[in-house]
């Protein structure tokens, strides 16, 4: 039987792992060519115009790439991140740091 718990400390040490974090992006690239098109549609399907004042939850916020793009199409939006690899929240809150008075982290699992 597969335990829910132990699924959940895997999905995240996996990510936890500063060395890995620090080419997660550049990965990403490689696996999904079109990572950053397929977030862009994902976004522009949204039905809000974007001087909405959306309110947000990136769940599994990871390096904060999709969250960065979502900001920036919804100037007037803000997002609570969700991270349980404190390694991975560490670069989304630099990747985010002119965005930070829009941004709510919570580091937890669950
Ligand atoms: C595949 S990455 C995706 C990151 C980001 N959303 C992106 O598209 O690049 C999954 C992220 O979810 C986090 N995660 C996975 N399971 C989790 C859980 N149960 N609680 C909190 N975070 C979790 C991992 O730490 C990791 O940063």
């Amino acid at each position: 039987m597969v335990r829910p718990v132990r699924m959940t400390e895997q999905s995240i040490t996996a990510y936890d792992v500063s060395q890995r974090v620090k080419t997660y992006d550049a990965d990403m690239e490689l696996m999904h060519p079109n990572r950053s098109k397929m977030v862009q549609v994902a976004i522009e399907v949204l039905p809000f115009p974007r001087t909405a004042a959306l309110r947000a939850i990136d769940l599994g916020i990871g390096t904060g790439y999709f969250t960065k793009q979502f900001l920036d199409h919804f100037p007037n939006s803000r997002i609570l991140g969700i991270d349980g690899a404190q390694a991975m929240v560490e670069l989304a809150k630099a990747r985010l740091r002119f965005l930070a008075s829009r941004v709510q982290f919570a580091t937890r699992s669950g």
